[in-house]
């Protein structure tokens, strides 16, 4: 099962310079409570922005093209493919970026769990692929969230799978 969980801008803009948009406390609270106790895979360049290095209660895979590096607390593959043959057939894996990953990851995915903050940043470098258009998703659930103290902008949950 493999499962991406992005938090996305109206735009499809997830990034800023190496950092993340938007820190919403109620999408972070979510990512931790649907990842935690499963495995976690990402690009090289998602893992370096990672404040605390490796999450914990994870299995944390980074992939890198680069022969020879290994990072604290991860398993380090140099293709996705290779890294999902590492994987066993009951794991959850969640696809937890960058843009480079998320691209080469949609074909693969059983799932989308998105984050959608209805807002348009003034800046962004990196941007989640289109999947809206491709008519093959479904989307399963939606919850609606107004903005409060600890979330500055409004804030959709959607799950969608494979059709
Ligand atoms: N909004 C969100 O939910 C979210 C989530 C995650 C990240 N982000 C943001 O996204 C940005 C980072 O994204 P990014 O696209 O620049 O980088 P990235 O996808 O995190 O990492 C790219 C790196 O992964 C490695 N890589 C890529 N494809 C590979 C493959 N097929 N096999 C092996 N290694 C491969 C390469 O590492 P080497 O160069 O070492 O070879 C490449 O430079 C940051 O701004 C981050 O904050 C946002």
């Amino acid at each position: 099962m493999i499962s991406i969980i992005v938090a996305v801008a109206e735009n499809g803009a997830i990034g800023y310079q190496g950092d993340l948009i938007y820190h919403l406390s109620a999408d972070l609270k979510r990512f931790k409570a649907l990842t935690t106790g499963h495995t976690v895979l990402m690009g090289r360049k998602t893992f370096e922005s990672l404040p605390k290095g490796a999450l914990p209660n994870r299995r944390n895979i980074v992939l890198t093209r680069q022969q020879g590096v290994s990072f604290p607390g991860t398993e380090v593959y140099s293709s996705i493919t290779e890294a999902l043959g590492h994987c066993t057939a009951n794991e959850k894996v969640f696809v937890i970026g960058g843009a480079q990953i998320y691209a080469q990851a949609l074909e693969l995915a059983d799932e989308l769990e998105i984050t959608l903050v209805h807002d348009t940043p003034a800046h962004a470098d990196t941007f989640f692929p289109d999947y809206k258009n491709s008519g093959r998703w479904k989307l399963i659930n939606s919850e609606e969230h107004q903005p409060d103290e600890k979330n500055p902008k409004p804030y959709t949950f959607l799950t969608y799978i494979r059709q």
